[in-house]
């Protein structure tokens, strides 16, 4: 997504990074991942590294700080599997989360999809055996957001999840909450449906079903219900919502009205899963 226009008259350095996290409610020994524009905040005293130990001193020696270091996307010509190195290949997600994974202190959760990066007390528990266990059907492949995965981790773990100059638009975590909701509707399904149900899922290679929301407009109702804090480190929004409320609170959301979220197709599969016809 296009960021927010940063202001280069503004000067942000690490005592304002750190200040902006407590102020969203970052305390020491927490865990925080966050989203972020480098460009958003004005200019950046020191670059990426600035951004990243502002929230390292703000969570303190007891806590981690994690960013998405997403590799596969799609790309011209596509990027293939099999290249996928946790040590080199780069992330996409922008300049601060390629240069956090090249830190001697940062450790790689190994997912070609949905790899991420943190630095801090936690973060070898935080990125280990991705995808190991506990696997859960899913558009990216059944280890991305799988119960031994550190998504599943910063959800139990309550993690502070933040976004910097950018909105709900690039929250990964919305492809854990959309996992959760067909793992869900799977467990219930009739035994005689749940293989045709599986086969309808959308994949990388294959068009398919998939709970695909509305995320701003989920982060604007979140917000209204007081679950998002709002700050700002230079000229940039910092939004933060504890991974709980927003991976509960979605799918409560979600599970209330789902005509107005999800389309046709999504209904129809999630009406075949409770044993309707449908359109029931
Ligand atoms: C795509 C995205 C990263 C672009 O934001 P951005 O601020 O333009 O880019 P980066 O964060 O990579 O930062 C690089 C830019 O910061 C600027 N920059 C460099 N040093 C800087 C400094 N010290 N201070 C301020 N800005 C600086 C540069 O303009 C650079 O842009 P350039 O490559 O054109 O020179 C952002 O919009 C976004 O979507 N972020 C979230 C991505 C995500 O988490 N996705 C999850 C999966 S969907």
């Amino acid at each position: 997504m296009e960021p927010e226009k940063g202001d280069p008259k503004i000067k942000v350095r690490r005592a304002d990074v750190a200040q902006a996290a407590r102020d969203v409610g970052i305390v020491p020994g927490d865990t925080v991942m966050f989203h972020s524009s480098l460009s958003s905040m004005g200019t950046v005293v020191g670059g990426a590294n600035t951004v990243i130990d502002g929230f390292l001193e703000a969570v303190g020696p007891e806590g981690t700080v994690a960013v998405p270091t997403l590799w596969w996307h799609q790309t011209d010509p596509p990027l293939r599997m099999a290249d996928w190195d946790p040590d080199t290949s780069p992330s996409y997600p922008g300049l601060i989360t390629e240069t956090f994974r090249r830190r001697p202190d940062s450790v790689r959760s190994n997912n070609p999809t949905h790899s991420i990066s943190a630095i801090g007390a936690r973060a070898v528990e935080l990125t280990r055996d991705h995808g190991k266990a506990g696997l859960r059907v899913c558009i990216f492949g059944d280890r991305a957001f799988a119960r031994e995965s550190p998504w599943e981790r910063l959800y139990r773990w309550n993690a502070a999840y933040c976004f910097i100059g950018v909105d709900f638009t690039v929250n990964t975590m919305s492809h854990y909450i959309e996992t959760r909701i067909v793992e869900a509707a799977l467990r219930k399904a009739p035994r005689t449906v749940r293989d045709d149900l599986i086969a309808q899922i959308q994949r990388m290679d294959k068009a398919g079903v998939w709970p695909w929301y509305d995320r701003p407009a989920m982060c604007d109702l979140l917000a209204e219900r007081g679950l998002v804090r709002f700050g700002k480190i230079g000229s940039a929004t910092l939004r933060c919502i504890r991974a709980r409320d927003m991976v509960d609170k979605t799918r409560a959301i979600l599970r209330a009205r789902p005509e107005q979220w999800f389309r046709p197709d999504m209904l129809a599969w999630l009406a075949v899963a409770q044993g309707k016809e449908a359109g029931e």
